[in-house]
């Protein structure tokens, strides 16, 4: 099985955007994620599969917490500027409307939804480590999603 026919088949899958934010000791940091998914209702748990080159992925790793910021349509500057995309965002997040989660980590304003999260396993899977964790605070908000299929950005009206 050839990795590029995995890419390809997997690109049809269609999925939200998020953004995953955390705490370093250079201030505060994110990445795009495609990965999120809803593993259990009660306890409330996720998970997300973080690259092993991601500087994030090693602040969730080494401060067992994370928050998500839901991505609307509107956003997709945003997505492109925490993938590395588009110019890198400075550590206090000056440039990015965002608030503080009662754990002191950054939450985008004007998304879809929001939640606070603290790690309780890593598995390395590959390329990737599975981060799945406990959900502490989840609140939704408004908006059109922003979706990923076909390697381009999409929304439903
Ligand atoms: C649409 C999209 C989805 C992505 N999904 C993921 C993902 O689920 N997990 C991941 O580790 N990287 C994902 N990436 C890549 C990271 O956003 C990118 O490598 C980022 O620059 C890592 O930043 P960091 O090294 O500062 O943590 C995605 C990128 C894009 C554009």
């Amino acid at each position: 099985m050839q990795s590029q026919d995995f890419r390809d088949a997997m690109a049809k899958l269609a999925g939200g955007v998020v953004v995953v934010s955390v705490r370093t000791a250079e201030g505060y940091r994110g990445l795009t994620a495609s990965t999120l998914i809803s593993v259990s209702a009660d306890p409330p748990l996720l998970l997300v599969g973080l690259e092993h080159g991601s500087i994030t992925r090693q602040a969730v790793v080494d401060t067992r917490e994370f928050n998500v910021s839901v991505l609307t349509r509107t956003q997709e500057f945003l997505a492109e500027r925490f993938a590395g995309r588009a110019p890198a965002v400075d550590g206090k997040w000056r440039e990015v409307r965002h608030r503080l989660g009662t754990n002191g980590i950054p939450l985008i304003e004007d998304c879809a939804a929001w939640l606070e999260c603290e790690v309780i396993a890593v598995h390395p899977a590959g390329d990737h480590d599975v981060c799945i964790a406990g959900v502490k605070v989840a609140q939704a908000g408004t908006g059109n999603p922003l979706i990923l299929w076909d390697r381009t950005f999409w929304t439903i009206q």
